[in-house]
């Protein structure tokens, strides 16, 4: 698979504290503002590819009574149902590749993705990926995808990523499922690393048709 395996993202989180991994957001305020512009409190979310993200903490201070996490990586998944002690129980935890995940049709109307997709270098788990998003997110629904832009790393967690512009990105998906989806929006990011470094990311947001 590309991407790397459980194994190689369990080893990732437990060898480092969560505010020391790259991606590490103390506040992940793109993803609210792109989620809460595209769906209230009442809406089905899922963060793919989670991870130890505090976004499901954020949303759930705001509300949101829905939210799904999905990632490869039980280790990962555990650190945020640590930290969320008894409110752990108010989410729904997935442990799954992504690529091979069966989700209910139409179960969802924001699907969020935030540096997880760009770890597929290969069309067919892109392809595999997409058509999982296109089946997961009802008529109406949004995609928020969130990845290194084109002048991003090359490499992340020792991994390969295929970086993306917005434009790239919109092709790649009509190109993998079309008709599935029209972009809506784009917007590029800009992610401080614990270690004071700058990565450029870019996210678009896709709705389903
Ligand atoms: C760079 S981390 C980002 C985590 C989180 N979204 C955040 O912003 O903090 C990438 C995450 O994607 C997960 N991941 C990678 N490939 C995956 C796949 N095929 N299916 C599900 N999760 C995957 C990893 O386990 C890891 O937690």
């Amino acid at each position: 698979m590309s991407g790397g395996g459980a194994g190689h993202w369990d080893a990732v989180y437990g060898a480092r504290a969560e505010a020391a991994l790259t991606w590490f957001e103390a506040d992940p305020a793109l993803s609210l503002r792109l989620i809460a512009a595209h769906a209230g409190p009442d809406a089905p979310v899922i963060d793919v590819g989670a991870g130890a993200s505090r976004l499901v903490d954020a949303l759930l201070a705001r509300g949101y009574g829905r939210l799904t996490c999905l990632d490869l990586s039980a280790a990962a998944l555990g650190v945020a149902q640590a930290r969320l002690g008894a409110a752990a129980a108010r989410v729904s935890w997935v442990v799954a590749d992504v690529t091979a995940w069966a989700p209910e049709p139409g179960a969802y109307a924001v699907w969020h993705d935030r540096a997880a997709f760009h770890f597929l270098t290969d069309a067919a788990a892109r392809r595999a990926y997409l058509s999982r998003m296109a089946a997961a997110l009802r008529p109406g629904g949004h995609a928020i995808l969130m990845t290194f832009a084109e002048d991003g790393p090359e490499m992340c967690s020792g991994l390969p990523v295929q970086r993306w512009s917005p434009a790239a990105l919109a092709a790649e998906v009509e190109a993998q499922v079309p008709g599935a989806f029209a972009p809506v929006a784009s917007e590029r990011h800009l992610h401080h690393t614990p270690k004071g470094g700058a990565q450029g990311f870019q996210a678009s947001v896709f709705r389903r048709l």
